[in-house]
């Protein structure tokens, strides 16, 4: 296997922060939520994205492999509790899984936490989507808050 490269994202890197925020705003369908993905919406994800690395609350990397992007991690530390960070995406190519890249950019998240003074990390999860909730497990992660939903038609 190639050796996997990893990079941080500069608020200079707009390509790269749109094609992330593009990966981000997909997401959703690769666990079975049918959702069109909007043109704006993929702006608005670049914007937030931008504006926190430019803020320097954002720890958002990049995992190379012969030179393409195969995996992304995009964690904010929240405006109100700089202590707290929330894990926004996490994205590995299929053709990469099972590998240990999105553990290896959980770990550097870890690390770029607890050098900021970061004590709690929160993720949230559909509860279909097994390989997080078994990679959460498997990282020390706990489910803190059950969130329900009742859809009204
Ligand atoms: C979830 C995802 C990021 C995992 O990326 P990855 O690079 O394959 O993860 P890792 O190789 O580090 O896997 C770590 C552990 O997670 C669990 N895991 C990962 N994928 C799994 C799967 N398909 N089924 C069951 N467990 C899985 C396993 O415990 C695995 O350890 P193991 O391979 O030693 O058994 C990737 O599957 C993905 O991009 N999925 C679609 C997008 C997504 O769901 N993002 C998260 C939004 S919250």
């Amino acid at each position: 296997m190639e050796q996997v490269v990893f990079d941080r994202l500069r608020e200079a890197d707009r390509d790269g922060i749109r094609r992330m925020a593009a990966i981000h705003a997909g997401l959703p369908a690769q666990w079975g939520e049918a959702c069109p993905v909007a043109e704006e919406d993929i702006e608005a994800f670049a914007d937030q994205l931008e504006a926190g690395i430019r803020g320097g609350r954002v720890f958002c990397e990049t995992a190379e492999c012969g030179g393409s992007v195969v995996s992304f991690l995009w964690a904010e530390a929240l405006e109100d509790a700089l202590d707290v960070a929330n894990i926004i995406s996490l994205w590995t190519a299929p053709e990469h899984r099972r590998r240990g890249v999105a553990t290896d950019l959980k770990k550097r998240m870890e690390g770029w936490a607890r050098l900021r003074g970061i004590k709690r990390i929160l993720t949230g999860v559909d509860p279909r989507n097994t390989a997080v909730v078994k990679m959460n497990e498997k990282l020390g992660y706990r489910t803190a808050l059950l969130k329900m939903e009742k859809l009204l038609s």
